[in-house]
């Protein structure tokens, strides 16, 4: 029934949203304005990471992708021109944009702690919108503006095509969001999980080795990593 009510639900959000189809261009061609635009937008996705990101759609043509930290948009960016390109498929956008949910789990003088006090996201969240906006993406996008755990029970076990892991980093939030969402994920289905190689992060990525094959990356030295989980 909750599956049932998930799949009407995002068919309603597909057939409002996407009116638009991609202009005659080459993948190729799409990738390279992608990647030009990349550098004026908040976050941290590498153009490496962007492209792979891009080339895994591009290649898998999934229905459901889902992001949980989303910050500027660095890499719902990426993902949402893919899907614009190939018209078919939605990024869920999850974040909260709310200096406290980032705290969590951080000492007081931790410098991580000091950065995400101070750092404004209601502009962040506001540069995102408006990155959407320019490059015409809301039909590929949903904004969901909650914390992972609250958005959770909107996707059935085995729902989600790729999923993305670059929420708070802190050892406990990473490895709840690892062990809540890959069930959320199809068997066959992606799972990017970024800033791998914090110590912070070490539980969660073991979790995701043991239920998972490593498709790109090594566990030591690599910032970002790709899982997949077999069917
Ligand atoms: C490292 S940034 C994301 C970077 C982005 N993916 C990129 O590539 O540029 C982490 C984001 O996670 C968000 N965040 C913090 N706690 C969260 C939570 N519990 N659930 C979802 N997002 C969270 C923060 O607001 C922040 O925007």
């Amino acid at each position: 029934m909750k599956k049932m009510m998930f799949v009407l639900l995002h068919m309603f959000i597909i057939s409002h949203l996407h009116s638009t189809l991609h202009a005659e261009e080459s993948w190729d061609k799409c990738k390279r304005k992608a990647l030009y635009f990349l550098p004026t937008i908040q976050g941290w996705c590498t153009a490496e990471k962007a492209e792979r990101m891009m080339d895994l759609i591009y290649e898998t043509q999934p229905e459901v992708c889902v992001e949980v930290g989303v910050y500027g948009g660095s890499s719902v960016y990426p993902t949402a021109v893919a899907l614009k390109y190939l018209d078919h498929g939605l990024i869920y956008a999850i974040d909260p944009w709310r200096n406290e949910d980032c705290l969590v789990g951080y000492e007081i003088g931790d410098p991580n702690y000091n950065w995400w006090k101070r750092v404004d996201l209601e502009d962040i969240y506001d540069g995102f919108l408006k990155v959407l906006r320019r490059h015409k993406l809301n039909s590929y996008c949903y904004v969901l503006r909650m914390r992972g755990d609250e958005a959770i029970a909107q996707f059935p076990d085995a729902s989600i095509d790729i999923l993305h892991i670059d929420g708070n980093h802190t050892e406990e939030s990473a490895l709840y969001d690892a062990k809540a969402y890959l069930p959320k994920v199809k068997q066959g289905g992606y799972i990017w999980f970024d800033d791998a190689n914090w110590p912070t992060t070490g539980k969660a990525i073991d979790y995701l080795l043991e239920h998972c094959e490593l498709s790109h990356g090594s566990k030591r030295g690599d910032d970002y990593l790709l899982f997949h989980k077999q069917s």
